[in-house]
């Protein structure tokens, strides 16, 4: 549904977007993850038009699009602020744009109705825009988008201003709508939870360049790069130096010590400078070892609980920062306490030490 090949912007001397290539399929639930001033937005405003490229060219349903602009573009853009007039009422708010394409008032009304429907405010029609909670005038900012029936929706941050937990219930009536439809959505966001929750596939950004694009899970157990890695999720990394030719999967982990690692899919060579990553719930806490699985002696230096699990924070020799492991709030009554000064050991399934570029 859209190619983006070799985009670039800059402003004068700031370059906002850098050579970016996607395709986003039709139909797909694609979002834009990256920091701030990470080129989100600016990549969004160019696919709506409302920003030309500096170089590149973009292609929507086919189209190459360098001289249509936005109103013209088989698209609508949903941003951050509500952008609906308070002044009028729902009503009026939603058939906006179906007025300006002069369709007769019967016509706009019964796809008014079906829009209210569809965001779960029927009844809300003649109530004032003013007169809405956020996620209220969010939905009916959606609806006043989807009534044109664009065959893209793009939606920077769209959900940002609202709290935690109407947040979340937004995440899923927006994916909801989203199946329904069959909308090829683009969203922004520098929200990690939600672009997982939402999306296909999501674009990992940084500096202007996209750095990954996969699957959430994809992006998660597989990461190409420290970057990618620290943003999505927790990730505790080790300096690292592959053993032997470096196909046999083994490497010297600063404070763990010689061991089996999965090296991924890039070609190492032995000696080589790596990263060990290992995230926090790849991590176990036992009083004594096994004997069959590795583990390094450690002390609990900090303790995060955050309800229904915990974040315990390990000393462990050989490393200056103390490792993160994540670990259930109630252990059982023969395990430990987690408390603070404990001695104990680290343990991990060989499998759960990832290997990254050090770059
Ligand atoms: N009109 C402009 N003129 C000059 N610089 C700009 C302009 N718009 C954006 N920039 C710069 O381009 C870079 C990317 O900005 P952009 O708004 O795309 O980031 P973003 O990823 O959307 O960030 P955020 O998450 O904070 O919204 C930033 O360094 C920003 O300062
Ligand atoms: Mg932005």
């Amino acid at each position: 549904m859209i190619t983006i090949r070799n985009v670039s912007k800059a402003f004068g001397r700031v370059q906002a977007v850098q050579d970016v290539s996607l395709e986003i399929a039709r139909g797909e639930f694609f979002s834009l993850l990256g920091a701030s001033g990470s080129g989100k937005t600016t990549l969004l405003r160019m696919i709506a038009g409302f920003e030309g490229v500096s170089a590149g060219q973009i292609f929507i349903d086919g189209q190459e699009m360098q001289d249509t602009p936005p109103h013209r573009r088989p698209i609508n853009m949903v941003f951050q602020s509500y952008a609906i007039f308070p002044h009028l009422n729902v009503r009026d708010n939603i058939a906006y744009g179906l007025r300006r394409l002069g369709m007769p008032r019967a016509e706009q009304d019964r796809q008014v109705e079906e829009m209210l429907e569809l965001i779960a405010l029927p009844g809300y029609g003649a109530r004032k825009a003013s007169q809405l909670s956020g996620g209220q005038m969010q939905r009916v900012a959606l609806a006043r988008a989807l009534i044109l029936k664009p065959k893209v929706l793009l939606l920077d941050e769209p959900l940002g201003a609202l709290d935690k937990q109407l947040r979340e219930q937004m995440q899923l009536e927006l994916r909801g709508l989203q199946r329904r439809l069959g909308i090829t959505f683009v969203l922004v966001t520098h929200d990690q939870e939600e672009a997982f929750t939402l999306s296909d596939r999501v674009a990992v950004m940084a500096q202007g360049a996209v750095v990954q694009v996969d699957s959430p899970a994809g992006l998660y157990d597989r990461p190409r790069n420290r970057q990618v890695a620290a943003f999505v999720g927790n990730m505790n990394f080790f300096e690292a130096r592959m053993a032997g030719d470096g196909r046999t999967g083994m490497a010297e982990i600063a404070g763990l010590g010689m061991q089996a690692v999965n090296s991924g899919s890039a070609r190492r060579s032995e000696g080589e400078r790596v990263v060990a990553a290992i995230r926090p719930e790849g991590l176990g806490i036992v009083i004594a070892p096994d004997g069959q699985a590795p583990a390094v002696a450690g002390r609990i230096v900090a303790r995060q609980y955050l309800g229904g699990r915990q974040i315990l924070h390990v000393a462990i020799e050989g490393r200056d920062a103390p490792v993160a492991v994540a670990a259930p709030a109630r252990p059982g009554e023969d395990d430990w306490a987690g408390a603070e000064g404990q001695a104990v050991w680290l343990t991990w399934r060989p499998q759960a030490i990832s290997i990254l570029d050090a770059e």
